[in-house]
């Protein structure tokens, strides 16, 4: 059997928005780990604490309490030159709204981390190559954003969360914007870069297709893990995996608070 090691372990992470009346627990001490190469994926309702949990694994905030360890390490001891690594280099994020920059060219948008971090294009080339190949945007590179599909535009973010080669990509809805021919072309590719690429993605998703791509899914309510779903990535399809993850959504969907 293949063992896998452990790539991130997120412990008794709390959130704790605003004070008196307006406190809101997003996180309620909240625990998981994640192995090297999973593509995990994470639902519940709205407001239930999903993109909170990415923006604390990406350091975009900071948590009231608990931990977040990557490769053994407590990110959130992070600061300066650890910290602008970590962002740059150990973790890759990708949006609902692509956020592309519209006044720069496709290659241009791809390469911004880069050129962050010092790095030059011709250095970059064959990377930019090997990621629009795979992703399928070859044609697209010297466009800019407004000149392309939403499909393609999502690509293009897709590849500049990879560019800079991360061991970790967060996801926030990465198919919320686009129609249901773009999600599926988008998550065949993000697929190919969890398989071939070796990347361990964790994607929050309220869309059972997208869902039904990941080995195991984490439902979210409350701030806290209500559920898990793991699929048998050798002896489930998608498709029978997409059964199960309905009848949970049906099962959890109840009221309208718990709508997923
Ligand atoms: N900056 C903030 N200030 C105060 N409260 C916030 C802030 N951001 C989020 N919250 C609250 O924290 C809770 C969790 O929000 P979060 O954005 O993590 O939910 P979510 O699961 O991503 O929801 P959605 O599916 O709608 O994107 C919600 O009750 C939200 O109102
Ligand atoms: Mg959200």
């Amino acid at each position: 059997m293949n063992i896998k090691n452990e790539i991130l372990q997120v412990e008794s992470l709390t959130k704790v928005y605003g004070k008196g009346n307006n406190r809101t627990m997003a996180l309620n001490s909240i625990t998981f780990h994640v192995l090297e190469g999973e593509f995990l994926g994470i639902m519940g309702a709205s407001g239930s604490g999903k993109t909170t949990l990415l923006n604390c694994i990406a350091t975009m905030r900071k948590p009231t309490s608990g931990k977040v360890i990557l490769r053994g390490k407590d990110i959130s001891g992070f600061c300066g030159k650890d910290l602008a690594g970590y962002r740059g280099q150990e973790i890759g994020y990708l949006f609902q709204e692509f956020e592309l920059l519209d006044n720069l060219t496709a290659r241009e948008n791809i390469t911004l981390p880069l050129a962050l971090h010092g790095v030059t294009e011709k250095k970059a080339e064959p990377r930019i190559q090997e990621i629009a190949s795979l992703l399928d945007i070859s044609d697209v590179l010297e466009k800019f954003p407004a000149q392309m599909s939403g499909g393609q535009k999502q690509r293009v973010a897709a590849a500049r969360a990879l560019i800079s080669d991360p061991d970790i990509i967060l996801a926030d809805e990465p198919t919320g914007s686009l129609d249901s021919k773009n999600s599926k072309i988008l998550m065949d590719k993000l697929s190919a870069v969890n398989k071939e690429q070796h990347k361990t993605i964790m994607m929050v998703t309220h869309d059972a297709n997208a869902a039904s791509y990941c080995s195991r899914i984490l439902f979210i309510q409350d701030g806290q893990i209500f559920h898990e779903l793991r699929r048998n990535v050798q002896m489930e399809s998608t498709k029978d995996f997409y059964r199960r993850i309905v009848t949970v959504m049906a099962q959890l969907g109840g009221g309208s608070a718990n709508v997923l």
